[in-house]
């Protein structure tokens, strides 16, 4: 790191393919979450006053995984390059795998899988010491918590904050997601023209043509790598 001269900001957007790796489960590969549980039955408004036992085991079954998992290299590789730009990752992910790995500026779009929420008032959040948490588990004013998850359907709070930041963005990355849920998927149209935006996924997405548009066809644990090394060079002048 140069002391003194001012970084450039690196804007990353995640989703459940950095974390797939780890072990996590991505939700619309082939054997991924929504192949088996219906969204509407277990991450909806609608499914927490039909049915919320199922509501909390799926998202038990999600958070028991998750106390289990580490970072990977991506998450690392994301990490290491906090010496030389200034990152601020906003995720989909509710795992908190990026802070494991030392990502400083972490947002979350949908919330934290390791929280859980006071059903009376949102603004009651706890952070959970194991990975279960029961019907019959109360906020301090006497109503059953909730996973701390935006669902579908509910507004996502951080969502404004995302957008500026992406505005501000010098070079932006996207990462392991499929870009099929907004207002994620719409951050892509709040950076500048020049900017130059590099996509990280096995799998081709129709991301519209860009001027300085870097696809890397690889898994986020040598995609990231490839990205950081192509981002130091420049900044190197090679
Ligand atoms: P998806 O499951 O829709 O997409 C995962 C993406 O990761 C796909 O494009 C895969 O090709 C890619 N992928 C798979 N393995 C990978 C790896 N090892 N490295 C890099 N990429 C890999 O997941 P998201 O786009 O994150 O929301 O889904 C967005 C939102 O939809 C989630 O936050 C969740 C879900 O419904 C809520 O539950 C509110």
């Amino acid at each position: 790191m140069v002391v003194g001269v001012k970084m450039k900001k690196l804007v990353v957007l995640t989703g459940a393919g950095i974390s797939a790796e780890s072990g996590l489960k991505t939700f619309r590969d082939m054997g991924g979450l929504w192949e088996q549980y219906d969204v509407t039955e277990v991450a909806s408004p609608e499914a927490w006053r039909k049915n919320p036992e199922l509501v909390m085991r799926f998202y038990n079954e999600r958070r028991k995984v998750l106390f289990e998992a580490t970072p990977n290299a991506g998450h690392m590789a994301l990490a290491a390059l906090q010496e030389h730009f200034e990152v601020t990752v906003i995720t989909q992910n509710v795992d908190d795998l990026h802070e494991q790995a030392g990502s400083k500026s972490v947002v979350h779009l949908h919330g934290e899988l390791r929280k859980a929420q006071s059903t009376v008032d949102s603004r009651l959040v706890y952070t959970l010491k194991n990975w279960e948490l029961k019907m019959g588990d109360l906020c301090e004013k006497g109503s059953q918590l909730r996973p701390y998850i935006v669902w579908f359907g509910e507004p996502v709070p951080n969502m404004s904050m995302a957008a500026e930041l992406a505005k501000q963005a010098d070079i932006f990355a996207v990462i392991g997601t499929s870009l099929n849920v907004y207002p994620a998927a719409g951050l892509l149209d709040c950076i500048s023209r020049d900017v130059r935006v590099y996509l990280i996924d096995p799998n081709m997405l129709p991301v519209s043509a860009r001027k300085n548009f870097t696809f890397i066809k690889e898994y986020a644990s040598v995609g990231v790598s490839l990205m950081a090394k192509e981002l130091i060079d420049a900044l190197n002048g090679f």
